[in-house]
């Protein structure tokens, strides 16, 4: 494809999206958010932004999705225009067109997947050379789970999601079915509120309680088998609070835990996304294809994933 403004300088992005096979609120942190215990894992359910390097000095959006803004609050924007600022260099243009295929307001990341990838795919564009690290912390002022983004894989996320600790595990062969409802989206600052006003008796306060709950965390091993076969201290506390409210994160883990051979059945994020892990990518695609018609009698989108060991690719 020729692009009008393009001097045939451009790369081609892959936003990975996540799924939280574990999320633990631990309490509440003196900037107002809460302060977290999870293990984010990157899945094969991607956007691809599409970057020309341009003449102009504007940072253009467009997708193909007509439900998304393409104006300044949509994080893409947002991570290009805290990137010029961040070299002081203003001239610096971008023409981008985004594919958009992970759901929007699903608990998926999806949004903070697209920042990771303008992060790292202007970087390159630009000829910035900014070292990943810089990255990853510029990226705190967009999101949360922005970091986990840019690198991806499976890893622990301490902080408000933005402390990333590798975990020391082999490329995961497990697969992954994965539902949401299209017709509902549920508002990530709203699940924490409603979970601050029901479980706030349950915070810890100290920061060596924090640490504590971490260092037990840490004791787990997260390999695939461990996952499959030890489901005790996996949990996401937000589905706490969502699940009675929302009857499709209801139906949803309902339809997944009735599937042969469907382990860690699990809301992701604040929701309403929900899936639920397989042996194997194979046995995880055989079982959505058998059971298709009682995802779409239900109104669920689904979706057979793998397992990615990396987030942004260019
Ligand atoms: O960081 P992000 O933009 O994803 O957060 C969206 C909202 O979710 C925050 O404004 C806050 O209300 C809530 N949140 C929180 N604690 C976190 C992450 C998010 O309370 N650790």
């Amino acid at each position: 494809m020729v692009h009008p403004n393009a001097n045939d300088n451009y790369l081609v992005a892959n936003a990975n999206a996540k799924i939280n096979l574990h999320l633990e609120v631990l309490g509440l942190r003196t900037d107002g958010f809460h302060e977290l215990a999870m293990v984010m894992q990157s899945i094969n359910l991607s956007d691809k932004l599409k970057m020309f390097n341009c003449e102009h000095n504007n940072i253009n959006l467009k997708s193909n999705n007509n439900t998304i803004s393409n104006g300044e609050d949509n994080l893409i924007i947002k991570a290009a225009m805290l990137l010029k600022k961040e070299v002081g260099n203003l001239e610096l243009g971008v023409d981008i067109e985004l594919e958009k295929n992970i759901p929007v307001g699903a608990g998926l990341a999806g949004g903070s997947a697209d920042a990771a990838a303008t992060f790292v795919g202007l970087n390159k564009l630009w000829n910035l050379n900014l070292e990943i690290n810089e990255l990853e912390k510029l990226s705190k002022e967009i999101g949360s789970d922005v970091a986990f983004c840019i690198s991806g894989g499976r890893q622990l996320c301490f902080g408000r999601g933005e402390v990333l600790e590798k975990i020391n595990y082999n490329d995961s062969s497990l697969g992954i079915i994965l539902v949401k409802d299209p017709s509902i989206q549920v508002s990530t600052p709203i699940a924490y509120k409603n979970y601050k006003e029901q479980y706030s008796n349950t915070y810890l306060e100290y920061e060596s309680d924090f640490e504590n709950k971490r260092n037990i965390i840490r004791t787990y091993d997260w390999s695939d088998k461990y996952l499959l076969n030890s489901c005790k201290g996996i949990q996401n506390d937000l589905q706490k609070t969502v699940r009675p409210m929302v009857s499709e994160v209801e139906k949803s883990l309902k339809i997944l835990s009735e599937l042969p051979g469907s382990h860690l059945v699990s809301m992701s994020g604040s929701g309403p996304s929900c899936f639920a892990l397989f042996q194997n990518y194979h046995d995880a695609n055989k079982i959505l294809n058998e059971h298709f018609n009682e995802f779409e009698k239900a109104g669920l989108s689904a979706w057979a994933c793998s397992m990615m060991s990396h987030g942004v690719q260019i």
